[in-house]
């Protein structure tokens, strides 16, 4: 049996498991996909696991990374958290993240106790916080195992110690890192969807953006080795994947620290060049290293999409000075005016934070004005969350809630406002669409989307699912379109 080239039948149970990454997860994998079958058997139905994800795109890659693990076990994936085994791959980047976590974690309390042998596990960006990890220790004794975001790759080997080693003495699993330098490829994957992916260039952030508890929970800025990259979108493509999502908290930085340093431009050039891939999107851009190398790339390439997805934060130079953001709003908007010179027809989205510390609303305004002018076609807006370790949450000029909450609705009105302006002057317009899957809601609508992320609901049959296909936009509904097909 070949499992991600992997052949099982050659790993020898008998020998001690291996030192080396990643054949020793593949020896645990095959244990505990041994220990699935007897419990299978006895129990004469299949063992289903929930993975549920939160945050961001980092963490839906990761979830599928665990994802391919639990299929290799044996499990069947399901999305009811009645299951025989619940992952929760938390976020922590802003608090009310942690509190759905909680919420979900005392609702499976019940759970438990009608499954005693059920599994609960937690991973991700939450549990690199020492007092996260203290409080689920202390007040959800249900969780099995705990790990972070450093050692994702070692979860058959967590598994295993929780449900093999000391079968009966329900210990709780414990494995978290600090940081780490080891970056361990050829490890499954399971994807969401065929015909995409997320690809990982890069883990960890060294920005240190004063509000942002990333760069702490996800170590240090490590990039993959292109040639790693080229090789998993080159497998991905033989697989049927024609859209790939490069990720990492900022690509432009990519590949500096790598032993033969290479640049974000050169990598995508190399991408570009996988025969077969027809749709390459990355994120995300931190504005202050944004190259004109990278503007010239995104101009000449066939590949790369009309999107461009670029973090403001802050429209006042004084606030982005004290997010430790690196630029101005003058050098925002001189790059926003240098990237549409070169591609006319780019979407722009962008994170916006509402009510940094010490935020006056004449630099509230001044964010307004940078909305008005840049004209996003979409904005996620946040209300800032005080993060512990982080240095803002030591600024003592914390803005009051109801400031903050009027000044959200103001902004989120104009950003709404604008992107249903831009939509409406898209309708009429036939666009090549991307058919990623049929509706959700009705089955006889498909989902996909243009080069520039607009998401298009229209009428056509299942066969057109993965396929290239030019759509005539009918309707602006918001954050989607509805649409007709163009033969
Ligand atoms: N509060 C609010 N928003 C935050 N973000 C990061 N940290 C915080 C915080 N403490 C937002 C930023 C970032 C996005 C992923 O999350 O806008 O770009
Ligand atoms: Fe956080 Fe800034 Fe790094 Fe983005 S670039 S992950 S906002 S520290």
């Amino acid at each position: 049996m070949l499992y991600a080239g992997m052949d099982f039948d050659a790993i020898d149970l008998t020998n001690e498991p291996p030192a080396r990454e990643p054949q020793r997860q593949y020896y645990f994998m095959k244990q505990l996909r041994e220990w699935l079958e007897i419990k299978k058997e006895k129990l004469h139905r299949p063992l289903y696991a929930n993975v549920t994800t939160f945050g961001c795109q980092m963490n839906a890659r990761d979830s599928e990374k665990i994802t391919g693990i639990l299929k290799i076990i044996g499990y069947e994936m399901t999305e009811a958290e009645e299951a025989d085994l619940v992952l929760y791959n938390t976020c922590t980047v802003r608090e009310n993240a942690n509190l759905k976590v909680y919420g979900r974690l005392g609702q499976l309390k019940k759970q438990k106790e009608k499954n005693p042998e059920m599994v609960i596990a937690v991973c991700g960006c939450m549990m690199q916080e020492k007092t996260v990890v203290e409080k689920i220790k202390k007040s959800y004794r249900n969780v099995d195992i705990i790990f972070g975001t450093h050692n994702i790759f070692k979860f058959a080997e967590l598994l295993s110690m929780k449900v093999l080693d000391e079968p009966g003495k329900k210990k709780m699993v414990i494995d978290l890192w600090e940081d780490t330098t080891q970056i361990v490829e050829e490890l499954p994957a399971e994807r969401k969807y065929p015909f995409k992916s997320g690809v990982n260039i890069m883990f960890g952030c060294n920005n240190f953006c004063s509000y942002c508890i990333v760069p702490y929970v996800r170590g240090r800025e490590r990039s993959r080795k292109p040639e790693d990259i080229l090789a998993e979108i080159t497998c991905l493509v033989k697989d049927g994947v024609k859209e790939v999502m490069l990720l990492g908290q900022n690509v432009n930085s990519y590949g500096k620290n790598l032993e033969q340093p290479i640049t974000f431009a050169e990598l995508l050039r190399r991408v570009e060049k996988v025969e077969g891939l027809k749709r390459i999107r990355f994120m995300t851009s931190h504005p202050k290293d944004l190259s004109d190398d990278l503007i010239e790339v995104m101009r000449s390439s066939e590949k790369i999409c009309k999107q461009l997805h670029l973090p403001l934060q802050s429209g006042s130079t004084r606030l982005l000075e004290k997010m430790n953001r690196h630029y101005t709003k003058e050098d925002y908007l001189l790059l926003v005016e240098k990237i549409r010179k070169a591609v006319p027809d780019i979407t722009l989205s962008t994170d916006i934070i509402v009510g940094f510390p010490g935020e006056t609303e004449e630099d509230f305004k001044e964010t307004l004005a940078v909305v008005e002018r840049v004209r996003y076609d979409s904005a996620f807006t946040f209300l800032y969350s005080r993060r512990t370790g982080t240095p803002a949450a030591a600024l003592s000029d914390q803005v009051p809630d109801d400031v903050c909450k009027e000044r959200f609705d103001r902004l989120l009105a104009l950003v709404q406002k604008i992107s249903a302006e831009k939509n409406e002057a898209l309708v009429g317009k036939t666009v090549e669409v991307f058919v990623e899957e049929e509706n959700k809601q009705d089955p006889a609508l498909l989902t996909g989307r243009t080069s520039g992320n607009h998401l298009v609901h229209f009428p056509g049959e299942k066969a057109l699912i993965g396929e290239f296909i030019q759509v005539r936009l009918e309707e602006g509904k918001g954050f989607y379109f509805l649409g007709s097909r163009q033969v």
